[in-house]
């Protein structure tokens, strides 16, 4: 087992997620770290021998000219978090990885993203083709000098504005001459999925945009016989979502509003100031509470970037709900999380699982990773406790 080399690699790899990942990794395989919140470090997978922290490579795309010490230091800077020694001893292990980060591509990331780019290197790709070709070089060059028996590829990269999907992503025969024209068909999300998947390596969505939620990209993963999971990681305010409103349901107490109110300073939030990109983010937030309920109380989310929280995020969220004979009453909840600790740990369970899953000879979408997301591909349940029961009972019919 402890023979085989794996390979991470992060689309947007020096942002706050894939750092903290990337920085996880190194902490846990030199021991400075133990597994708490690893949802892969809990007994129940302890049969399915998972590889391990010591068996991964990293590398990734950026449109930053940021490396992964760099984006540690500032998020000891700016937020406070990682021991500085836990930080030093993986200081090795971090610049390795760094030259295995490649430029990503703009294209299609609308204005938002694009403001971000200040790497030298980004070439201006003419058409979708153009931009998968590249991205499928720089991950066959990564694994095959790192000489890495499988590679998972996951997008922990900026949140994109909404894409509207039409009758050309409907199928392949339809999308795939579509990817020659100059006005490319699909966001920069998909083209990184598309190069993934069409490799026949597994791709996981851990961000709002479209990434590979499209029946073209199904129909791509199962006739390369991959796999696919997202998307839009459930780590914060949205978790607390799931878990609360199976008990106002269980107990019958009819839910008449829930408003969530997010404020928080990292560049993520830098993004989501720009309405189109937060629109996406809404709408994966907002969804889960009607799901779960059958009805639709009032709701309302919203997220503002104040510079000054940096990684540490604040959710205020109000539920009103009526009781027995009519009674109103109120729940109030703060939620205090630091965005990048809550994710880094996911994006490690989610890579383990794919590559799991995929080296078992399964193809297409991970229905049982639902419980890591806010709006899990082809999973219709958003209750945590059932998404979690989805999961249990797939690691024992392994
Ligand atoms: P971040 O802004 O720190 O990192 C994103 C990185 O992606 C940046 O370094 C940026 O330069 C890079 N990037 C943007 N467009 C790119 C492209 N086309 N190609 C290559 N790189 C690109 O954001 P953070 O906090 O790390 O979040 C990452 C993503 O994960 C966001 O979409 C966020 O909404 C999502 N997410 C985060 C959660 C959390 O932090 N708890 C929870 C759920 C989802």
């Amino acid at each position: 087992m402890s023979e085989r080399r794996v390979g991470l690699w992060l689309i947007g790899a020096c942002g706050g997620v894939g750092t903290t990942a990337t920085l996880g990794l190194a902490a846990l395989s030199r021991g400075v770290s133990d597994s708490t919140s690893l949802v892969t470090g809990l007994p129940l997978f302890e049969p399915l021998h998972l590889d391990e922290p010591a068996q991964f490579v990293v590398g990734g795309h950026e449109i930053r000219r940021a490396g992964f010490r760099q984006t540690v230091r500032e998020l000891q800077k700016r937020s406070n978090i990682f021991e500085p020694a836990l930080a030093d001893a993986c200081q090795e292990d971090l610049e390795r990885w760094e030259s295995n980060l490649r430029p990503g591509t703009l294209l299609q990331c609308g204005p938002a993203i694009a403001r971000l780019a200040d790497r030298t290197d980004l070439t201006t790709s003419d058409t979708a083709r153009d931009a998968i070709e590249r991205i499928q070089n720089d991950l066959r060059d990564f694994r095959d000098r790192n000489k890495l028996d499988q590679v998972v590829v996951i997008n922990v990269s900026s949140t994109e504005a909404p894409f509207e999907t039409g009758d050309v992503h409907e199928s392949l025969e339809r999308l795939i001459p579509a990817l020659e024209r100059r006005q490319p068909p699909l966001p920069a999300s998909s083209l990184y999925a598309w190069a993934a998947l069409d490799l026949g390596l597994p791709y996981i969505n851990f961000t709002p945009s479209l990434g590979a939620s499209l029946p073209a990209m199904l129909e791509l993963a199962k006739e390369r016989r991959t796999v696919i999971g997202g998307k839009d990681g459930k780590t914060g305010e949205t978790l607390m979502k799931t878990v609360l409103a199976p008990m106002f349901a269980l107990r019958n107490w009819q839910l008449l509003s829930w408003v969530g109110h997010n404020i928080f300073g990292n560049r993520d939030g830098q993004v989501l100031d720009d309405p189109a990109n937060k629109a996406s983010k809404i709408r994966t937030k907002d969804q889960v509470v009607s799901s779960i309920l059958g009805y639709k109380p009032q709701t309302l989310v919203s997220i503002e970037y104040i510079d000054s929280l940096d990684d540490w995020k604040t959710a205020w969220n109000h539920i009103h709900f009526k009781g027995f004979l009519g009674t109103k009453m109120t729940l109030q909840f703060i939620w205090q999380g630091c965005d990048s600790i809550l994710a880094g740990p996911l994006v490690l369970d989610l890579a383990r699982l794919a590559l799991f899953a995929q080296r078992r000879g399964e193809v297409g979408v991970l229905r049982h990773l639902a419980c890591f997301f806010k709006n899990p591909i082809g999973v219709q349940e958003h209750d945590f406790f059932k998404q979690f029961a989805l999961l249990e009972e797939y690691v024992k019919q392994c």
